[in-house]
């Protein structure tokens, strides 16, 4: 059995480990849209920690409110109640150090791929040299293969590669974060896994705080540390958290057979499953449960003639 010492300090290294301070945390943070009958909660309570390093999933059901979730670590919404902090800054309004890849490529479409991405590091880095912007541009088109098509306007591509672009131009202005809300569910199966190992690839590489929002439990898995879910909303909630216990790199046609990959597959799918069901319950009781208030209106009698009908008191 082992004893404890009360009377000596206890040794450093025999210390508690500290968890890391998070990056970005939200606390207690609520949203919704609109006012009055039209109100539309979205968002209930959400509080969850981005640490450095890490790539964190949230996965959840279309209109759950991921992408309201991503624009208010973007800065791009604000919560109704609650805050986010960043390095002890609530985040107020969008910043260059948060950086977005939308479900949509959102191209400038008179642009080149070239054009499209030296567009935002001309911005971002215009205290360097024109050949230093280059050649920052230029490592990023490589990055995401694309230096065969650097002079092509965004309608010469596929949807593949204009999601490369689109990821190529945030990734260039090296963000602090990174928030990546659904950026493949437009694509086909087959370039969605490419993309998924590219992005896997250049994670690994870069080692960017990284926040994926997607829909695909597989996907979440095979890129993330830690996977998050959304509840189904109105008033949606975040699920407890699922550790990622699998060793990277990553690869994808072997993960199939993992026993780790298949029951966490299993558990989180299970806990979708489940959420939704209650969700469609609790829905269905209310709707059940709430008075229809209806009109106070007395019927006119038509046996009245048409002229009696319309002076009659209503
Ligand atoms: N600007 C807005 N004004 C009013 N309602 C909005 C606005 N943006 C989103 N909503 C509503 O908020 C809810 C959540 O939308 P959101 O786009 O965050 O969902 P999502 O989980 O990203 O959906 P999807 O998976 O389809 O992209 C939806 O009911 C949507 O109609
Ligand atoms: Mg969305």
């Amino acid at each position: 059995m082992s004893t404890v010492v009360l009377d000596r300090p206890r040794p450093k290294s025999a210390a508690r480990p500290v968890a890391p301070e998070p990056l970005i945390a939200m606390r207690n943070v609520c949203k919704g849209y609109g006012s009055g009958v039209t109100r539309n909660e979205v968002l209930t309570n959400i509080n969850l920690n981005l640490r450095p390093g890490e790539f964190l999933a949230v996965v959840g059901f279309s209109g759950s409110g991921k992408t309201t979730l991503t624009k208010l670590l973007a800065g791009l919404e604000t919560p109704d109640s609650g805050e986010i902090v960043m390095e002890n800054q609530v985040i107020t309004e969008p910043s260059q150090e948060r950086g977005i890849v939308f479900q949509n490529y959102s191209l400038l479409p008179w642009l080149t791929v070239r054009g499209n991405i030296s567009l935002s590091v001309d911005r971002v880095f215009r205290h360097w040299s024109k050949a230093q912007r280059r050649e920052h541009t230029d490592k990023f088109i490589e990055m995401v293969g694309l230096s065969h098509a650097v002079h092509r306007r965004p309608h010469e591509l596929s949807g593949g590669m204009r999601q490369r672009v689109s990821l190529a131009r945030t990734l260039a202005m090296k963000p602090k974060v990174l928030l990546l809300d659904e950026p493949l569910s437009a694509l086909d199966a087959l370039t969605r896994a490419t993309m998924q190992d590219e992005i896997l690839k250049i994670w690994e590489e870069e080692r960017q705080t990284c926040l994926l929002i997607t829909n695909d439990v597989d996907e979440a898995i095979l890129l993330a540390d830690r996977i998050v879910p959304l509840n189904p909303g109105p008033n949606a909630s975040l699920g407890p958290a699922f550790t990622v216990e699998l060793d990277r790199p990553r690869v994808k046609t072997e993960l199939n057979h993992n026993e780790t990959f298949k029951g966490l597959r299993n558990a989180i799918t299970n806990y979708l499953v489940a959420v939704r069901q209650k969700s469609r319950e609790d829905q269905a009781s209310a709707s059940r449960t709430s008075p229809i208030e209806l009109p106070d209106l007395k019927p006119r009698s038509l046996a009245l003639p048409r002229k009696a009908i319309l002076n009659s008191p209503v």
